[in-house]
């Protein structure tokens, strides 16, 4: 990389183009090479998330978000931040957590804020497993776990899922200090068996984090894991039921033991003070969320019925997306003749399932464009 300055100059130029060059004012200046990255941040792949369109013609069905907006009097609750924002934040987030203590029918002491459910997972990898150690995670999941742990310097261990992405047992992953289990679980959206859930907890030597970020569109949940074992941290998110994905606010519900050993790790002030207020109200008002979480599980049943109609494979799904594998096209021709059109879906390019897309449950007035769209592609195919 070359330096802001290039050294060629007289006088206190030419000093300062030294000291540049050497890399005291300009690190970018020095050989790349000298500089010391930590061997498991250089060898792991980058995360890639969805892509967020800079622009507003999209039909966006990529990234899981909610298709409908927060309820007036949730949004209401910006005004009251606004004139306070030179002021820091509640470092603890304590309305929030007590609003989800009180939702979820817990005490306040059970309950981690973060910066979005990642900041969660971030949190727990850096308070329960040390460099070195093993973290485990089904093969084909939410591929963050990856990138966290292995940033971090863990062991990765994959849990092997069958041929339709399922569970065939608990996961028994001797020495693990720490399993993620998605429920529902990505890219394809079926919660995990509560059988073999709860046998996992039982026997698991380490933490296990049940990744609820989709559970509102379940009719799984696994509040009483909690009473059950002292092992188990429920995470949540309201970036997707409560529409907040562009605030960042996520939960961490567990035993008292476990979250304040979480809290020592996590950064102060780690939710803004609009994110907090917003989440608050959200979950202050959960019954204004109720009846649009039954619109997108309508919508989701109609998007599986009519994509198996254009002769989509079509994986049953607990979530507010579906996971679907076209038989007339490849997924990633699909995908992009869709993105011309301007609808964007969720595409990886992933060995196991590289034929498959996958779609998020929009409004209805979407999801029939995106299906008029296929309808047509398939059509002009014929
Ligand atoms: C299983 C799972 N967990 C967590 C998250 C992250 O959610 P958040 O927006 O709260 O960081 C996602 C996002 O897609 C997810 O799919």
């Amino acid at each position: 990389m070359s330096c802001l300055y290039s050294g060629n100059g007289v006088g206190v130029w030419s000093v300062l183009g030294e000291a540049l060059n050497k890399g005291i004012f300009c690190p970018f200046g020095r050989n790349f090479a000298m500089v010391s990255i930590r061997p498991s941040v250089r060898q792991t792949p980058a995360y890639v998330p969805g892509e967020q369109p800079q622009t507003n013609d999209f039909i966006k069905l990529n990234t899981n978000e909610n298709p409908y907006d927060p309820p007036a009097q949730v949004l209401a609750a910006v005004a009251a931040e606004l004139p306070k924002v030179r002021l820091y934040p509640d470092p603890v987030s304590t309305q929030l957590r007590q609003a989800a203590a009180d939702l979820y029918g817990v005490q306040l002491n059970q309950v981690l804020a973060g910066n979005g459910s990642d900041d969660i997972l971030n949190i727990v990898v850096r308070t329960f497993v040390d460099p070195g150690e093993i973290v485990a995670f089904l093969d084909l999941t939410y591929s963050l776990y990856e990138t966290i742990a292995s940033v971090h310097g863990a062991k990765v261990q994959k849990i092997a899922t069958d041929a339709n992405f399922d569970l065939t047992g608990p996961v028994i992953c001797p020495g693990a200090k720490l399993i993620f289990l998605a429920s529902p679980n990505p890219p394809k959206g079926k919660h995990l068996k509560r059988e073999f859930l709860w046998q996992t907890c039982a026997q698991a030597e380490g933490v296990v984090v049940i990744d609820e970020a989709y559970g509102d569109f379940s009719d799984e949940d696994h509040w009483d894991f909690l009473q059950e074992f002292d092992n188990v941290i429920i995470s949540r998110t309201l970036s997707k039921s409560y529409s907040l994905a562009g605030m960042r606010v996520g939960l961490a519900i567990a035993a008292p033991t476990l979250i304040e050993e979480m809290d020592k790790v996590r950064d102060s002030y780690n939710l803004d003070r609009v994110a907090q207020a917003l989440g608050t109200a959200a979950l202050r008002n959960q019954a204004e969320f109720v009846p649009l979480w039954q619109k997108v599980r309508s919508t989701r049943t109609r998007l599986m019925a009519q994509l198996a109609k254009l002769d989509f494979q079509v994986c049953p799904s607990d979530a507010n997306f579906v996971f679907a594998a076209p038989r007339w096209i490849a997924a990633a021709d699909l995908y992009q003749a869709l993105k011309e059109k301007k609808i964007l879906v969720r595409y990886f390019n992933h060995p196991r399932i590289t034929n498959y897309l996958r779609i998020t449950v929009g409004t209805d007035a979407e999801i029939d464009q995106l299906l008029s769209a296929i309808a047509s592609l398939k059509g002009s195919l014929e």
